[in-house]
């Protein structure tokens, strides 16, 4: 195999260099951990970031160490990840190819920041990631380390390497590395706090309907229960801050309302992806509380701003969208973006009826204290206060361009 650095590995001291890898516990960064030593001889520190994704992780530092990690650490990144991630791509409404929620992509540059700091902090100066040379996250976690720490050199074993899953079985097996493989899950999965992403195995035909097992958060809507339950999403400043009432810490609403919109089948997504390397990919998404926020947000923003604001706000929210998805989290672009995210919502504040039934949320109530819908004005009944004389100047003007236009082509037909 390849060596970049063969000779850089040692420093002046004699002591090797480190790498701190981005490391999950499962087999690929598990088996990334001894070729890294093997490899490139270098000092491994595992950091695993905690993200929102499914507890159980508990064994997965001693696993590091057990293989030969010099170091590993696992970081509560949740808050952060929530506060400074979620929602601004919330007040966003940020949902790629208008259909995927950004779950994954969101979550790669708090995973990458951590690791920028923990080789700061430990003097690291190469970061490794377990991502394939097929997708979009070995572009989120490079691009993404390059903008914060451009000295810090990035490898990447999963692209390096020439091994199978097998290959890596057998790896695993001749270098002492305790894994736990499911042989007969035949699917890639990425799961945080704003959902989880599903691809491979039946998948891979995009005619094949997702088979029961492909889905894990959420019950199908055919087997979810037969009267709808009603939750009320309260906002301030386009921030989702408790629901039915309850002010809560945004790590627990969105696992709150993750688990309420999953038993209503909300949020199941299957999609044909443009990827940033070119290639179309299938995948399934389960976002119960990403769905039904980004619903009931829309429909708090559909009452507090003004509609030139909504129209230019929505080009914005599709470069937002592309900018999260193509790797770009840290730049001028998407800061200066979000400044103008933020000044528009500083009246989206309120809350949102949504109704759960069947696979869908829907928006049945609306209600702020900034709220720009007058029923003087818009009424059909009594108490109407609109002047309807104005209508017909309004209408002369509005159609002039129209109608100029028509006149002198009646005029060049003659
Ligand atoms: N296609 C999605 C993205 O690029 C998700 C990628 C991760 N998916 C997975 N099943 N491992 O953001």
């Amino acid at each position: 195999m390849r060596k970049i650095y063969p000779m850089m590995n040692m420093k002046a001291s004699g002591k090797k260099e480190k790498v701190v890898l981005a490391y999950s516990g499962g087999l690929d960064t598990s088996v990334a951990i001894k070729w890294l030593q093997n490899e490139y001889d270098l000092d491994v520190i595992a950091v695993a970031v905690n993200v929102g994704q499914p507890p159980g992780k508990d064994d997965i530092i001693a696993r590091a160490r057990i293989i030969g990690a010099i170091d590993a650490e696992y970081i509560d990144a949740r808050e952060e990840f929530v506060n400074d991630h979620i929602w601004p791509s919330l007040k966003a409404n940020a949902v790629y190819q208008n259909v995927y929620p950004l779950n994954t992509a969101i979550a790669r540059p708090v995973i990458v920041k951590k690791l920028v700091e923990v080789a700061k902090r430990t003097g690291a100066g190469h970061i490794a990631h377990g991502c394939t040379a097929k997708g979009n996250d070995q572009v989120r976690f490079e691009v993404g380390i390059s903008s914060l720490a451009p000295e810090i050199e990035v490898i990447a074993p999963m692209r390096e390497w020439v091994m199978t899953r097998d290959d890596e079985i057998a790896y695993a097996e001749s270098n002492d590395i305790p894994i736990t493989v499911k042989k007969d899950n035949p699917y890639s999965i990425d799961e945080n706090l704003w959902g989880r992403s599903c691809e491979c195995g039946l998948l891979e035909d995009p005619w094949a309907e997702p088979p029961d097992g492909s889905w894990e958060w959420t019950v199908s809507p055919e087997n979810a229960p037969d009267t709808p339950e009603y939750t009320e999403i309260m906002f301030e400043k386009g921030i989702p801050v408790g629901y039915d009432g309850n002010r809560m810490d945004g790590v627990r609403l969105i696992n709150e309302l993750n688990r309420i919109a999953a038993k209503h089948g909300v949020g199941r997504i299957d999609h044909v992806e443009d990827r940033l390397v070119g290639i179309k990919s299938r995948e399934t998404y389960e976002c119960p509380a990403a769905v039904l926020l980004i619903t009931a947000h829309r429909a708090m923003e559909s009452l507090t701003l003004q509609k030139d604001v909504l129209e230019f706000k929505k080009s914005v929210e599709q470069k937002y969208s592309e900018l999260i998805y193509n790797g770009l989290w840290f730049g001028v672009l998407r800061e200066s973006l979000d400044k103008f995210i933020d000044e528009t919502q500083k009246d989206v504040t309120g809350t949102v009826r949504m109704k759960l039934f069947k696979g869908n949320a829907t928006v049945v109530g609306r209600r702020s204290e900034n709220s720009l819908y007058d029923e003087g004005l818009s009424t059909y009944a009594a108490g109407d206060n609109f002047d309807h004389r104005s209508a017909a100047g309004f209408i002369y003007c509005w159609g002039l361009p129209n109608k100029t236009t028509a006149k002198v082509h009646m005029k060049r037909r003659k």
